[in-house]
């Protein structure tokens, strides 16, 4: 028996209902609540917006999974031009962002990791250009060892580069722990990708509990956690921790996808939390949608009401 989840996340892989879901009309209602636009101006639109409301932001130029070359230099060249479109905005920090190396090339055949690396060192270059830096997102499981080894390569010459943990993994104490170092800056997530019980917990309370006690590695740790959840009751733990370790409010953050809590995203920030929204934007969102709607129930049934009344 496959649950919900399952088969909307083994649907975000299927090229036929791609076309089904992307050729829609109604879809695009729906989507416009996770995704900032298909254009870079439509994006650095929303970069001004939300860091005029004191919310910082990590972008991410929507695309997975290449499979080939081209594809994985095109997708370089698109965060090439964002970077350039953020730079006059001189927003350092507040303005990060966010790669998926199998956008890069990650997974093609013959030496994919070292394409990805060699693809996404010029980005990790132009964001230092301009004080700001990279996060790497994390994807299947199968994907973490190529995904940490690129983040060691690039942390040598940028040593702000971000990484993504997922506590679902059953290896992420450990990579926690190794990665709880002076500069290092790690976004802690629950994980949005199905996998076997051999390596990922799989109710919702062993993730919630390896989610804690991943967090207070990286809290106790010298480096920059960031606390990628929209759970209520994790962000408590992480500022209750964050008070333990006598943290500063800049020396941690909330990370929250864009649309969603964003009423939450401004009273934390309005508190004093630094909250840094995750804003994807581009034409290739299918992926990204369909993660959106595997985790969260009431999602899939907004979405399916939208078409039943077009
Ligand atoms: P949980 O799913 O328990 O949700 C808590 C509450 O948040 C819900 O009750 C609901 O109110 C709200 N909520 C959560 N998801 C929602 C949704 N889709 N729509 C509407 N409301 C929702 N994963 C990954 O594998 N690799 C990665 O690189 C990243 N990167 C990343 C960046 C950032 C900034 C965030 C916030 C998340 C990710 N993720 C990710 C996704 C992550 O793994 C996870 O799937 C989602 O964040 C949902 O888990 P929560 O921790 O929010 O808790």
């Amino acid at each position: 028996m496959f649950s919900q989840k399952a088969l909307l996340l083994g649907a975000s892989r299927r090229p036929e209902l791609r076309r089904l879901v992307t050729g829609t009309p109604a879809t695009r209602r729906v989507v416009d609540r996770f995704v900032a636009g298909e254009t870079l101006d439509g994006a650095l639109a929303v970069v001004r917006q939300l860091c005029g409301e004191g919310i910082a932001v990590t972008l991410d130029h929507l695309g997975e999974g290449v499979t080939d070359r081209a594809e994985a230099v095109r997708s370089r060249d698109a965060y090439l031009a964002l970077l350039e479109g953020l730079a006059p905005l001189r927003l350092g920090r507040a303005a990060e962002v966010s790669v998926k190396l199998s956008a890069f090339g990650q997974a093609l055949p013959g030496g994919g990791t070292d394409l990805a690396l060699e693809l996404v060192r010029p980005v990790a270059e132009a964001a230092s250009a301009i004080g700001t830096t990279v996060t790497l997102d994390m994807e299947e499981s199968a994907t973490v060892d190529s995904t940490l080894a690129v983040l060691a390569e690039l942390r040598r010459d940028h040593p702000g580069t971000g990484a993504v943990l997922q506590a679902a993994l059953h290896r992420t104490e450990d990579d926690a722990a190794a990665l709880a170092v002076p500069g290092s800056r790690v976004r802690l997530v629950k994980g949005a990708y199905d996998e076997p019980p051999s390596v990922a917990w799989q109710s919702r309370a062993d993730v919630d509990a390896a989610y804690a006690r991943c967090l207070g590695v990286l809290m106790r740790g010298p480096g920059h956690p960031m606390v990628g959840s929209h759970d209520p009751r994790l962000i408590s733990l992480a500022q209750r921790l964050a008070d333990h370790e006598g943290r500063t409010p800049d020396s941690w953050e909330v990370q929250m996808l864009y649309g969603i809590r964003a009423t939450e995203q401004r009273r934390l920030a309005a508190e004093g939390v630094c909250v840094r929204a995750y804003v994807p934007y581009g034409a290739d969102w299918y992926g990204y949608f369909m993660r959106r709607l595997a985790e969260r129930p009431a999602n899939l049934r907004f979405f399916l009401r939208s078409l039943v009344s077009t």
